[in-house]
């Protein structure tokens, strides 16, 4: 079952194009929406459909629209910040298939009484960057943007807008003070963006994949959404599969099949015939999953919590046995003491004690300490390193950064001690 790919596997070459969009179905969503089922009923589909947000939180789009402050002007902003380490799919999204996201993004403001949406698109993607603006471009040419859409009476600009490049920019508040021009800091919540957002408005942030799955629900229906996969996990999701596998790659999947199929038959395995010693579920931010406790678990967003991990930003990320993991987690942490935006000490201060920590064992230098600091540093961050994490920081960047830590530890502890060696390391 595809829903997101179909046109772009089918029309290689011109996929992106507002002729190929036109013929292959594009915009009768919008006319459905706009001039016959009305802003309620684009709200009622997106409801019934029971999409969870696919930027990593898992929050159902229609509950979020429903907490929208009625104040003027209100605002739709769309994620496209991407830089979740191993995450490629709004990429790809916004390279093969721009038409469909602003569709997405037109349909979502019509219900949503929006008359400004802004695309917030990470600064290292220039080309989903031009091919958006494109887009937007062709949409308004043919009356599918600016006033008075395909006689409506509904207005809607949007505005493509490229990030400066830091991963932090992606966590929804820290992009909202980097479109307003502010330093990309998350801002301390409540308020929510839905009631205090952009500029101060209501504003809703999605993410591209949310916003792409839109003109498909209206023009199919939410039911007919909601019947793809399982309940809670509904409709399909992209995938962003990397590291050791013979087929690295994006794939739309429906949710609930093992993560065994995920690696081995999407995957098509393992490379050089080596074993399967790890893989990262969501994102670098997730906990790691092992093949002797995981394979069977199914890839649902809630069956991979309960195991003690996240579906994420659904990347993928595969370890073989030749991984060295305190190598791995290193890098990881490496990645996000770098990224911490540095407003919270436990953040600012741990993520960087973590990555000394981590890089003196990864280099002969560890010392028998170090095993128990590991964890009370994360401890720190992230109190009872419980899943999800609770919180001491303005943002989950923080406590994201242990997850990795956690993971070395609970399944690779002897690896961590055989690098450290004798009593004194
Ligand atoms: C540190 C951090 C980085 C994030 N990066 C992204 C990102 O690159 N893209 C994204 O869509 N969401 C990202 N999120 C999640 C957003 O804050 C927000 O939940 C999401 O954009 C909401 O869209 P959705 O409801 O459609 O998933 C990030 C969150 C955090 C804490
Ligand atoms: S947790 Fe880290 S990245 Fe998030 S607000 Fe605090 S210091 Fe900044």
């Amino acid at each position: 079952m595809k829903i997101l790919t179909e046109r772009m596997e089918a029309h290689r070459g011109d996929s992106h194009t507002i002729e190929r969009y036109e013929a292959t179905g594009g915009y009768t969503a919008l006319r459905k929406g706009l001039l016959d089922i009305g802003a309620e009923g684009v709200t009622a589909e997106v409801k019934a459909s029971n999409i969870r947000g696919r930027g990593g939180a898992n929050f159902p789009a229609g509950v979020k629209w429903g907490f929208l402050a009625p104040a003027k002007p209100a605002y739709l902003v769309v994620n496209a910040d991407e830089s979740e380490p191993g995450t490629y799919k709004d990429r790809q999204l916004m390279e093969r298939d721009p038409h469909q996201l602003v569709e997405g993004v037109v349909l979502t403001s019509f219900a949503l009484s929006v008359n400004h949406a802004f695309i917030y698109i990470r600064g290292e993607y220039p080309k989903p960057a031009r091919r958006v603006q494109r887009a937007v471009d062709e949409a308004y040419a043919k009356g599918y943007l600016g006033t008075d859409i395909l006689g409506s009476g509904f207005d809607l600009d949007i505005t493509v807008h490229l990030g400066g490049g830091a991963y932090i920019c992606g966590e929804e508040s820290a992009l909202l003070n980097s479109l307003e021009g502010r330093r990309g800091e998350p801002r301390i919540k409540p308020p929510f963006p839905a009631v205090e957002g952009l500029y101060s408005k209501p504003t809703i942030v999605n993410n591209v994949e949310t916003l792409s799955n839109v003109p498909w629900i209206v023009n199919n229906g939410g039911a007919a959404y909601a019947r793809i996969g399982p309940d809670t996990s509904a409709g399909t999701r992209m995938i962003s599969l990397s590291g050791h596998v013979n087929k690295p790659g994006n794939y739309e999947i429906v949710m609930g099949m093992p993560w065994r199929d995920i690696i081995y038959d999407f995957g098509g395995g393992i490379p050089e015939g080596r074993e399967l010693k790890a893989w990262i579920p969501g994102g670098s931010s997730a906990p790691w999953f092992v093949p002797e406790e995981h394979l069977d678990t199914p890839a649902t967003i809630d069956d991979t919590g309960e195991h003690g991990s996240m579906m994420g930003s659904g990347a993928v990320i595969v370890m073989d046995d030749s991984t060295d993991v305190v190598a791995a987690a290193h890098r990881i942490v490496r990645f996000y003491a770098h990224e911490s935006c540095g407003q919270c000490t436990p953040c600012r201060e741990g993520t960087s004690w973590l990555e000394r920590i981590l890089y003196r064992i990864m280099t002969g230098r560890g010392r028998r300490a170090d095993l128990d600091l590991l964890l009370d540093v994360s401890d720190n961050i992230s109190p009872g390193l419980a899943w999800p994490p609770l919180m001491t920081t303005i943002c989950p960047l923080g406590p994201s950064a242990t997850a990795p830590v956690v993971s070395l530890m609970q399944f690779f502890r002897d690896e961590v001690e055989a690098k450290i060696g004798g009593e004194d390391g």
